[in-house]
């Protein structure tokens, strides 16, 4: 459990608050690049760590991330024309760049004064990097600006990789704390079915998600995996081990890495690898951007298609990526399933982890928590994030924003007999006890 104010600390990061500070350290998907899909096309509206912005597309296909109110009179830039080189507001036409630079201010008369003035009726906009799918946005100090992390992820042709998003009705922190969480496998997404390969087939997300029947029964079968660790720059290995066959312990190893990046621990060789990353709208609601590459080979048509439909971490989503099945609807829940077929009676794997982090609240009550051993993963998180948060009011600034390098690194399954640790269990599975990627390759996909 946490004290009231720890609680608070963790899942407040507005403008002025010392989560908040730390998150604004760190580089956050602010837009998928489709989502501005074209020069001069419509500008974006977002909320990011409480902040209403506009983001738009310029005629040379650069971003910009800026306050939407004109400096004019403050109408809003979301009803502006994005024209040749600029957004121009529609109330008396002064035009801004994606630095936020005014270009003109239609309103003053074009004397000698002119070029003294405009500097000073600029936008307030936010430094943009486009890279992986995903328009990336720093919220800090310009000074502290650090390099974007390398994620695997942004490494990779895009044929090797896919990104979309799902909206999440909760705050960020548990949708985080859910992730991390990886005993609940072997209850949350469990088929009832009479036998294991009827279970599978009956729910095809919940098989592809584990991998294969042997997975699935060693989840069934032992709810109660222990947790290791190793830390490193850019975050925490978790480890937790289930019994398997005979002496040996199958390993789902998830990472968490600052501030919000939770991988996920399935990916056996050859397999597919997802990260959720955990990004705050405001403190009751997030955008969970879902990522997945496969350094072997490309993400073909039919993977895709399946993710772009809802499978594995990816949710079934609208136009405008709301979940179809979401709080509004009680998850399309249905009664008789859950008695004959599925441990809940929601479908879908994203849906069914959604339907019980927002069943928390809108901000769970971590003061009324019963931890156990299982939770050893969302308490190191927590842990994690309140200690750099508080650090950071006291002038310590996060060494992790700054690791850009220690940020390439991978999670996801293994089978090793019981007497191997962690580290170990890590480097014969990805050459590294942390995961990282090597800068010439690895051969350990
Ligand atoms: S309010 Fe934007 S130009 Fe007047
Ligand atoms: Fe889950």
């Amino acid at each position: 459990m946490l004290s009231a104010a720890d609680n608070n600390l963790l899942t407040t990061t507005g403008p002025g608050t010392a989560m908040g500070a730390l998150f604004r350290r760190f580089w956050l998907p602010a837009l998928l690049s489709r989502e501005l899909p074209e020069p001069d096309g419509p500008p974006k509206k977002l909320r990011l760590l409480g902040e209403d912005l506009l983001a738009f597309r310029d005629t040379n296909g650069r971003v910009g991330l800026v306050d939407p109110r004109c400096p004019h009179r403050g109408a809003n830039l979301y009803y502006g024309r994005n024209e040749e080189g600029g957004l121009r507001c529609a109330f008396h036409g002064w035009k801004f760049d994606v630095g936020g630079r005014c270009l003109q201010a239609t309103t003053f008369p074009q004397d000698e004064k002119y070029p003294d003035l405009l500097p000073k009726l600029g936008l307030h906009a936010y430094p943009v990097e486009e890279a992986g799918g995903i328009i990336w946005a720093y919220l800090g100090p310009p000074d502290l600006r650090p390099p974007l992390p390398r994620l695997e992820l942004l490494e990779l042709a895009s044929d090797h990789r896919f990104a979309s998003k799902k909206l999440q009705e909760c705050n960020w922190a548990q949708a985080c704390d859910g992730a991390l969480d990886t005993a609940h496998f072997s209850f949350l997404h469990m088929s009832v079915g009479e036998d294991m390969q009827s279970a599978a087939t009956m729910s095809q997300s919940e098989a592809a998600a584990s991998g294969d029947s042997n997975r699935l029964r060693w989840m069934r079968d032992d709810g109660m995996p222990r947790f290791s660790f190793v830390e490193h720059p850019a975050g925490v290995v978790m480890g937790a081990a289930r019994h398997a066959d005979g002496e040996d312990l199958y390993w789902r190893i998830s990472q968490f890495l600052f501030p919000n990046h939770a991988l996920v621990p399935s990916t056996f060789p050859g397999e597919t690898y997802h990260s959720q990353i955990f990004v705050p709208i405001d403190d009751d609601s997030c955008w969970i951007y879902c990522t997945s590459w496969n350094p072997a080979r490309p993400i073909g048509p039919a993977e895709r298609a399946r993710y772009e439909a809802g499978h594995s971490i990816y949710a079934n989503v609208d136009a405008d990526y709301i979940p179809i099945r979401r709080r509004a609807n009680d998850y399309l829940l249905d009664r008789d399933e859950q008695k004959r077929r599925s441990f809940t009676g929601i479908k879908g794997v994203s849906e069914q982890d959604q339907a019980i982090q927002d069943s928390q609240g809108f901000i769970a009550d971590r003061t009324r928590e019963h931890l156990g051993p299982t939770d050893a993963g969302v308490v190191r998180f927590r842990r994690l994030m309140l200690d750099a948060a508080k650090a950071l009011a006291a002038g310590h600034e996060p060494a992790a924003a700054q690791a850009a390098e220690a940020f390439c690194v991978r999670g996801g399954g293994a089978v090793a007999h019981r007497d191997v640790p962690l580290a170990d269990v890590m480097r014969s599975r990805f050459g590294d006890p942390a995961g990282l990627i090597s800068k010439n390759g690895n051969p350990h996909v």
